[in-house]
């Protein structure tokens, strides 16, 4: 684990007054976490410094080929005021199989995980109190070679930014309405849909955009094959609940394998439900909407949080999911996982890493 420089911020920023309009990652925090890497030296200069802009050169690689991945985990805090994360390895982990993927040098984890605790310790006013709330933590890895050759980059830039935020939709836990996308594809077979980098979220805008001018919150994507199953929403997996089962798509390397998908496959085995990890067909699955056999539809996500959905639009057809409300499947889940998160129960697969 590397030594980490500290500089700190003589120009402290306002925080803001009311938490109930945060919104989310539209505000950042004083500092930031910088770690460099050159290829024969390693993972160098790790360091706190005040939060602001980098300095990239116009022929970047990563502005150019967009060899870049992220992350996103929260920070919540407790009533008792102490702060913890939400499996923060698993997040690194996961970073590590993008970097992998992305074929972008090995994270330094160790290193990160003290960058990230020491930030949020500098930070720590900066995490929200109000119910809901918490300080979203963006790492992120980019391509820094000035060259415009298409081969991996030999220098890279490690960076942490960190955001209060609120929820993710405007509305909350109200459930939302979801465009069946049947044009556009986000990911494809042997793609890079499991890994999480930028290109998947910019095949993503225009699709984005045209479910916003129909009113939508958000896209529900089908395979990028067969245009036949269904995958994931825009930034969050997909759960469809069958009375006492949950069904999920199974992952297909082109699906985000989102951590808050895997904490609602555990916390379902102990809440009494079956869940079940499978190819789904998007006709079967608007069909049992529309028999009744789907109760409930939910988006899960860092972000997203638990995010029912109200009804899905395929093809110029509107498919009500049970009575549009929030089901009490999914508020169970809610209630449970962000007790979890916010330490108001107890957290059975260790889960959590206490800060203070
Ligand atoms: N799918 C996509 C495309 C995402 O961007 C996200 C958000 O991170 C998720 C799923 C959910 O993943 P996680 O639960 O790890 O946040
Ligand atoms: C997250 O939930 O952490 C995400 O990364 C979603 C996002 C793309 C805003």
């Amino acid at each position: 684990m590397a030594h980490i420089t500290v500089t700190p911020n003589q120009h402290p920023k306002a925080k803001p007054q009311d938490e109930s309009k945060l919104g989310f990652g539209q505000l950042f925090t004083d500092h930031m976490f910088l770690h460099e890497y050159d290829e024969g030296v390693g993972w160098h200069d790790a360091r706190i410094v005040p939060y602001g802009p980098i300095q990239m050169d116009p022929s970047c690689a990563a502005l150019h080929y967009g060899q870049t991945i992220f992350e996103g985990l929260k920070c919540y805090r407790r009533a008792d005021k102490g702060l913890q994360l939400f499996r923060a390895g698993d997040n690194f982990a996961r970073m590590a199989r993008s970097a992998a993927r992305m074929g972008m040098a090995a994270p330094d984890v160790d290193t990160w995980m003290d960058g990230l605790k020491q930030l949020i310790d500098l930070d720590q006013d900066w995490v929200p109190t109000r119910d809901g709330t918490s300080l979203y933590i963006r790492p992120a890895m980019i391509a820094m070679d000035a060259k415009l050759g298409v081969h991996t980059a030999q220098k890279y830039l490690f960076f942490i930014i960190l955001s209060p935020v609120g929820a993710y939709y405007p509305g909350g836990l109200a459930p939302n309405d979801i465009y069946v996308e049947d044009a556009y594809v986000r990911a494809v077979r042997g793609g890079i849909g499991e890994a999480k980098t930028g290109g998947n979220y910019a095949a993503s805008i225009l699709a984005g955009i045209k479910a916003e001018e129909l009113g939508f919150a958000q896209v529900l994507w089908l395979d990028g094959v067969e245009q036949t199953y269904v995958e994931e929403v825009g930034a969050m997996n997909i759960f469809f609940v069958y009375g006492d089962t949950l069904r999920t798509p199974r992952l297909n390397g082109s699906i985000l394998p989102g951590i808050t998908r895997d904490s609602v496959l555990k916390l379902a085995a102990r809440m009494g439900l079956q869940a079940v990890e499978e190819r789904m067909a998007v006709d079967t699955v608007l069909k049992d909407i529309a028999s009744g056999a789907i109760t409930e539809a939910f988006g899960a996500g860092t972000a997203a949080v638990i995010s029912p959905v109200k009804a899905f639009s395929f093809k110029g057809t509107t498919y009500t999911v049970g009575n549009g409300g929030i089901g009490t499947v999914s508020q169970r889940l809610y209630d449970t996982l962000t007790g979890i998160q916010y330490g108001r129960a107890p957290d059975p697969f260790s889960w959590i890493t206490k800060l203070s």
